[in-house]
């Protein structure tokens, strides 16, 4: 196509959205603070009439090997590219491009960088292994800066290493590993490696920095005669507890993780015997999802350990795109298979000869966006599942599988990812081959247990049906607040249409299990919404078995050396901590207001939430019925006062009351800056009538009952 006509199209489209943007007014809604005034909202929760028991995976989280959620994340690797992906250059552009080149550093060369070179006949893993050339006394090889180092702090590595050998070469390289804090020449801490072998050796190491630094730098240098390989290096703090941050897995174990599901996108191209065995020997690959280098040392091992760690129920994601039933059975016999069975077998030649038991197993990930690895048609996507289910399951028959479905709600939402034209207009309808979670019921339900849902809200955008697509709003903030739970409605809308047309779901133990999801803000504001997407699931749970927040390290903040906990974090500590079990009815006379978007894309039928516009309440009893809490919500930037009404129950003395908030929406917490977002205990509620609810708050109630 013409690239000018494209642009001079799209130019007066944009033309025209913005005029209509400013000649109706009722899309420029305008966030006026003193919009939603101070009320006084009437709750009433009658102790009896409860629901089913929340269970406790619904407040799980999802994780993939994306971004800086493992590699700069949870897991303490400090080192970019440790096994050599990329060529040791001096060039500026990387080839492929990789996605997560800000999250660590790059090999440089040390000296010349002609005395570099790429090695593929004696690689140690992958393509290549860097061979430097020495050369007497001038210092040459690699180095890699932009290390964050702390004061006295250890560090542990290893660094592979061999030489090349000829008679001219002796005594052949003297290499040096050198950890260095600054620029004077005691500013560093080496050590020397004299004698290498013409086979690959690893070294280890433990070393310690004389500074703080954001700077701190790793040189692997040589000197003498011949020429030494480096296979692979690693650099830790040495308090890293199994190759995982000490500080990162104690705020999962404070935020109360209980599902860790690990899948996304980038497990449509996974190969998971990557991942196994010896981690310097697992080659680094190029993650063509996330347009990412995998350096693969966070494998199936890790991640259990890591599940281990924390406390969680580990959930697999296995590979429904590029991948094939032969290898999702293998992966679930390496996991779960006796050590009789062949991969069983080489599971205890890695070091576990139990088997791990991992139960919940998920099969593929949004199979049905056009943007994933292997996307295909629903009719051959539903084939493609059965076969996967039959061969998981010969590997293991107690496994529970997760199918990935979405219904014409998240199809129509995620349709902006697709490449026009359309199959048809906005909203997608039920029953089409736009309906993934119909089709996976109607074609593969003897082939899961649950279905899934991902929902990915836009807070400041709408569906314009005339538009056929998302437009830019400014909504009030108790409007965009609303924009997650509605997405949980429109789940519960689609569940009852299924359930209408497949009539034996009904009596069937088959439940959604939303196993991505994001309240669409960061912050406080993404506090409120994320609390207000927990008390709509906790609403519905008869249909929601299980929920994965996107993402469990997105819930924290960290840099290289500093962590805390985000608000949203906060939301599920608090929740998790002290909201009990046993959901019950929340009836008031406020009806919440409907928010703007299309029925059938990104708003439900009925809005989702309590009738106590404009808090959000919602109630739950212990299982003893000895311990009332409530929630309450407060999106509005003003004080609200809330009247609750309790019957079924007595309450008896005073109530504890905890408070999420912040000094303003846009608060958020920074590692290592400030901490805006707090979660606090905070006075005594004396009575249950006009309680007041403090602007911008998330808060907890909680009484004791007779
Ligand atoms: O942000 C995570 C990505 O979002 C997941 O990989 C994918 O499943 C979703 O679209």
């Amino acid at each position: 196509m013409d690239t000018s006509n494209k642009l001079c199209f799209s130019s007066i489209i944009g033309l025209l959205g913005l005029l209509l943007l400013y000649s109706v007014p009722n899309l420029q809604a305008q966030e006026n603070p003193e919009k939603i005034l101070s009320t006084t909202v009437e709750a009433e929760i009658d102790v009896s009439e409860t629901g089913s028991k929340i269970d406790t995976l619904l407040y799980g989280h999802f994780i993939e090997n994306l971004s800086n959620w493992f590699e700069g994340g949870l897991w303490a690797e400090m080192l970019g590219d440790r096994k050599f992906f990329y060529p040791v250059n001096n060039k500026e552009k990387l080839d492929p491009p990789n996605s997560r080149d800000w999250i660590l550093g790059q090999w440089r060369p040390y000296g010349p960088e002609s005395a570099v070179i790429m090695d593929s006949d004696k690689s140690y893993v992958g393509e290549h292994s860097p061979r430097v050339n020495v050369l007497h006394n001038a210092r040459r090889g690699i180095q890699q800066s932009g290390l964050p180092l702390e004061s006295g702090k250890q560090y542990e590595g290893r660094v592979i290493l061999a030489a090349t050998t000829s008679v001219a070469d002796t005594p052949g390289p003297s290499v040096q590993v050198s950890l260095v804090w600054g620029e004077g020449s005691n500013e560093r801490q080496s050590l020397t490696i004299d004698t290498l072998s013409s086979d690959y050796e690893k070294y280890h190491f433990s070393i310690s920095s004389g500074a703080n630094t954001k700077n701190g730098r790793i040189e692997i240098t040589g000197t003498g005669t011949g020429s030494f390989l480096v296979g692979a290096v690693s650099l830790m703090p040495a308090n890293n507890i199994k190759g995982f941050r000490p500080d990162l897995l104690e705020l999962l174990r404070e935020m109360n993780v209980t599902m860790l599901r690990w899948g996304g996108n980038f497990s449509a191209g996974y190969e998971w015997r990557d991942g196994i065995g010896d981690r310097d020997k697992r080659p680094p690959k190029y993650d063509y999802a996330w347009d990412a280098v995998e350096q693969n040392d966070m494998g199936t091992f890790e991640f259990l350990a890591l599940n281990r760690l924390i406390g969680s129920e580990p959930n697999i994601g296995v590979n429904a795109g590029f991948g094939d039933a032969y290898s999702a059975g293998q992966w679930v016999e390496y996991v779960n298979g006796s050590k009789d069975t062949p991969m069983g077998k080489l599971r205890a030649r890695h070091g576990h000869p139990k088997p791990f038991d991992v139960t919940w197993w998920g099969i593929g990930n949004e199979m049905y966006g056009e943007w994933q690895l292997g996307h295909m048609s629903l009719e051959h996507y539903t084939i493609k599942h059965n076969m996967l289910a039959k061969r998981m399951r010969a590997a293991d028959s107690d496994i529970i599988l997760v199918a990935s479905g979405a219904s014409p709600y998240e199809m129509s939402m995620t349709s902006r990812h697709w490449t026009p034209p359309l199959p048809a207009e906005l909203p997608f309808q039920f029953g089409t081959p736009q309906d993934w979670s119909g089709g996976l019921l109607e074609n593969s339900a003897p082939y899961f247990d649950y279905l899934a849902e991902h929902f990915y809200p836009e807070p400041e955008q709408i569906f314009d049906v005339e538009k056929q697509g998302l437009v830019e709003v400014n909504d009030p903030l108790v409007d965009r607040n609303r924009r997650g739970a509605n997405r949980v409605q429109t789940t519960v809308e689609a569940w009852e249409i299924y359930n209408q047309r497949f009539p034996w779901l009904r009596s069937s133990d088959k439940k959604i299990v939303l196993d991505e999801w994001v309240s669409g803000s960061r912050g406080l504001e993404g506090a409120l919404g994320t609390a207000t997407v927990l008390n709509k699931i906790f609403r519905h749970t008869d249909i929601f078995k299980m929920s994965a927040y996107t993402c469990a390290p997105c819930a924290l903040t960290y840099t290289g050396t500093e962590s805390a906990m985000e608000g949203i974090g906060l939301v599920f500590k608090l929740y998790s901590t002290h909201f009990a079990r046993i959901p019950i009815q929340v009836r008031g006379d406020k009806p919440q207001k409907e928010v703007r978007g299309t029925v059938g894309v990104d708003k439900p039928k009925e809005t989702s939430g309590s009738d106590t516009y404009p808090l959000d309440v919602m109630a739950s009893v212990s299982e003893d019925r000895k311990t009332l809490t409530i929630t309450a919500v407060n999106p509005t930037h003003s004080e609200q006062n809330l009247d609750l009404s309790i019957s079924g129950g007595t309450i008896t003395g005073e109530g504890s009351h905890w408070i999420i908030t912040g000094p303003g929406i846009e608060a958020q917490n920074q590692a290592g800056e400030s901490l805006p977002v707090t979660l606090e205990k905070s006075g005594s509620i004396q009575s249950t009538a006009a309680i007041s609810v403090a602007p911008i708050s998330i808060n907890l109630y909680k009484f004791s009952l007779e």
